[in-house]
């Protein structure tokens, strides 16, 4: 029967996988271009925030846990060799069908270690990990169904296997000889555009010729447009925050030292995008809208990923959320005269999401400048970084031709055409 501090010590090291785990699974979600396995990654990196804050939590109510939130090198590099797949898929088969599954493993062996009474807390925390593992597995199993990494899968294996699983609770396995680790050199680079797999792609949704765009702004702001147009525009506008969940996503491995609570933060801000993004995903179809004529916007994330990671974060938060509200909140007058309870309501939490959001901001854009040695004025660096989005803009933006011709893409005269027409 284990005493305290080998608990503490255990859960210490599930806390730093899990940590770990969003820290690195995120460089993938802008690599995969099947828009609901990102949105299925963004809801198990939430799911596993909550797992390493909870064990935090009860870890420090037990002695020996630790203070800080540091990861030991003996994980980090694993994960950092599990980012280092050639693509996207294989690298999701070694995190799904070997990180994550001896997490499992962990998991099931604290239960069997602890006991069940005096460690009653712990037990019933650990009780819910092992349910969400089993469901983040069942839930990836038909993305990867056809992917073919087992090569991949076994040499991460065997890097696990050396430190004896996880938490040491196997037999540990040396190397193969013919072991090399790729990352020391090979330096992780985010990828110059996203991946969005079978969709059209542009530079912007949002333009002022009716003729090119979906979204025409004026007529957002315009009272006297038809509120079934800017019911389709503005779920056209929410799909497309799945270009936040791209650059945003990016994010989380640039500030891997940082204090776990801004990941933590940094999760729910993901995965409340990727639900703002669903809005749209599931209601458009049903407006009549066929997602393949809809082209999605890149510009932002290939601008964004040339910015540092505090230029990324004070972009989205200072500029592009709390820039949002006074449109959104024409958005939303506009479409309660339709009597849709569920439009009102989605844009009601999108609204209440995002004010979180700019909230976020104000709390970690400062801590983030300061782990880069950003010394300036929070408003002096804001307003710099404005500047250089415009230089930048230059370059990267309106860099992205129409995949398709503007008979087949998705207009706003064409959304007109149809709420008028209802074809
Ligand atoms: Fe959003
Ligand atoms: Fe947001």
């Amino acid at each position: 029967m284990a005493a305290v501090q080998d608990m503490a010590r255990l859960q210490r090291m599930l806390f730093e996988i899990e940590r770990q785990f969003i820290a690195t699974v995120t460089t993938q979600i802008c690599r995969v271009g099947e828009i609901e396995l990102k949105y299925l990654l963004c809801q198990h990196v939430w799911e596993a925030a909550g797992h390493a804050r909870f064990l935090r939590e009860r870890g420090r109510e037990l002695s020996g846990f630790g203070k800080d939130d540091s990861v030991r090198e003996g994980f980090r590099k694993i994960f950092e060799e599990a980012i280092r797949a050639d693509d996207p898929m294989t690298a999701l088969a070694g995190f799904y069908n070997v990180l994550k599954p001896r997490l499992l493993d962990a998991y099931q062996s604290y239960l069997a270690a602890t006991h069940h009474l005096a460690d009653w807390p712990s037990r019933n925390l650990v009780e819910e990990f092992v349910g969400d593992e089993q469901r983040h597995e069942r839930e990836i199993r038909p993305y990867l169904e056809g992917v073919d990494a087992r090569a991949w899968c076994e040499r991460l294996g065997g890097a696990v296997d050396a430190i004896g699983g996880w938490l040491g609770e196997r037999e540990v396995k040396a190397l193969p000889d013919d072991f090399t680790w790729i990352h020391p050199d090979r330096p992780y680079r985010h990828p110059a555009t996203c991946a969005r797999g079978k969709y059209p792609v542009c530079s912007s949704v949002f333009g002022h010729d009716p003729d090119e765009v979906p979204i025409v702004r004026d007529w957002l702001e315009d009272p006297e447009t038809d509120p079934r147009v800017i019911r389709i525009m503005v779920y056209v506008w929410l799909m497309m925050e799945v270009d936040a969940v791209d650059y945003l996503s990016t994010v989380f491995y640039d500030t891997a030292h940082a204090p776990f609570d801004l990941h933590f933060d940094l999760a729910r801000h993901l995965w409340d995008e990727s639900r703002h993004s669903q809005f749209g995903f599931r209601q458009l179809p049903r407006l009549g809208v066929d997602l393949n004529t809809l082209e999605h916007s890149l510009e932002l994330f290939n601008i964004l990923v040339h910015m540092t990671p505090a230029e990324r974060y004070a972009m989205m938060t200072m500029e592009f959320e709390a820039g949002s509200f006074s449109t959104k909140a024409k958005v939303m007058d506009s479409v309660r005269e339709l009597n849709d309870f569920e439009a009102d309501t989605l844009l009601a939490f999108d609204r209440n999401d995002e004010q979180g959001h700019v909230r976020y901001g104000h709390r970690w854009l400062p801590e983030i400048m300061r782990l880069f040695g950003e010394s300036r004025r929070v408003d002096d660096f804001v307003k710099a970084t404005q500047k250089r989005f415009s230089e930048l803009f230059e370059t990267y933006g309106k860099a992205t031709p129409h995949s398709l011709p503007p008979e087949k893409r998705l207009t706003a005269n064409k959304i007109r055409k149809m709420v008028e027409t209802g074809s």
